[in-house]
């Protein structure tokens, strides 16, 4: 059985018009920069999958921990009507709280938000199959502009996990909050899940794998240029890089060339040169505090009633309202 995915607010016309124009943009700034939400193609989106389930890659497998630990805590917090999954993904850990919301029995909607049409049909099905009454809707979306265009109704959970919040730069997470701050009526909540800043020989091992899988994932954005914009950039010819910024507390993610390059996006006829060593910051991966954290949600008006944390302190949930 398949469900379909409404793509109402960002078709993949719509999708390939935003790429060109990232493209435009982040091509001719200096340094060269891309927004990460271009990785999630359907390889990107299952190579992903495939770094959560690395060794080094922490976060994926500590945030299901706390999940499972806190589930019912969570669902009897906030007994919620309307789920609304923001950067669903493969919506596999998502699973552990509707769980825990369903046995408190006032679930009746589910809405996934992902900018990747196969991971919202591919979790849909998942999803159908284990919450047979309760209404599923999954929605092709950018969650930092389409949040009040989501049918919400009744008492409603905003649930946006796995530190994608990390890819947001400061003014970009403020402008995510005061959206959701604004989203948010009597009762509604936000629930949040954060990567905590740690020492760096665990954050960059996380993001620079042995088995080479977060390269190709870094790599895949210059596939998905290559193959919507009609473009040459040579793969072969960068290197991924990972680094951590003491200064701003996330790990970026590069690509340098390593040698000087020459291609062309055709379909937008724009012509893109890398000096011999040049990079392009594909990903920010923000790393976060509790105090800091607290304060940007007040910021916006939001009061951080719950924080949940694994024995290491690697990683931590909250629910404000
Ligand atoms: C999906 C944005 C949370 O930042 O850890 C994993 C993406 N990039 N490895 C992260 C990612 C490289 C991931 N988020």
């Amino acid at each position: 059985m398949s469900i379909s995915v409404d793509d109402r607010l960002l078709d993949s016309a719509d999708a390939a018009d935003e790429l060109a124009e990232d493209a435009r943009i982040g091509l001719a700034r200096t340094p060269k920069s891309l927004p990460p939400r271009w990785f999630y193609d359907a390889r990107g989106s299952e190579l992903f999958e495939q770094i959560t389930e690395l060794p080094e890659y922490y976060p994926t497998r500590t945030e299901a921990r706390i999940l499972s630990d806190h589930a019912a805590d969570i669902a009897a917090a906030a007994p919620v009507e309307t789920v609304i999954e923001l950067g669903s993904g493969s919506s596999t850990k998502t699973q552990l709280l509707l769980d825990a919301w369903q046995r408190g029995g006032t679930l009746r909607r589910i809405i996934t938000v992902d900018v990747s049409t196969s991971a919202l049909a591919d979790a849909a099905v998942g999803l159908a199959a284990r919450y047979p009454a309760v209404d599923l809707l999954p929605v092709r979306a950018d969650f930092t502009r389409h949040l009040d265009g989501l049918a919400k109704r009744g008492r409603t959970a905003v649930v946006f996990l796995g530190s994608t919040i990390g890819n947001l730069d400061p003014a970009e997470r403020a402008s995510f909050f005061h959206g959701v701050r604004s989203a948010l009526g009597e009762g509604d909540v936000l629930l949040l899940g954060t990567d905590l800043v740690k020492p760096v020989d665990i954050l960059v091992p996380a993001y620079d794998d042995a088995a080479g899988v977060t390269a190709a994932f870094n790599l895949n954005v210059l596939r998905v240029l290559n193959r919507e914009l009609d473009g040459d950039l040579p793969l072969e010819a960068f290197d991924h890089r990972a680094v951590w910024n003491p200064v701003d507390e996330r790990i970026e993610m590069w690509l340098r060339a390593t040698r000087e390059i020459r291609a062309r996006l055709g379909r937008i006829g724009l012509d893109v040169h890398f000096e011999a060593g040049e990079e392009l910051l594909t990903e920010i991966s923000s790393k976060f505090r509790r105090d800091g954290i607290t304060a940007e949600l007040a910021a916006a008006g939001l009061r951080l009633r719950h924080w949940w944390t694994d024995p290491e302190q690697l990683f931590a949930l909250s629910l404000s309202d």
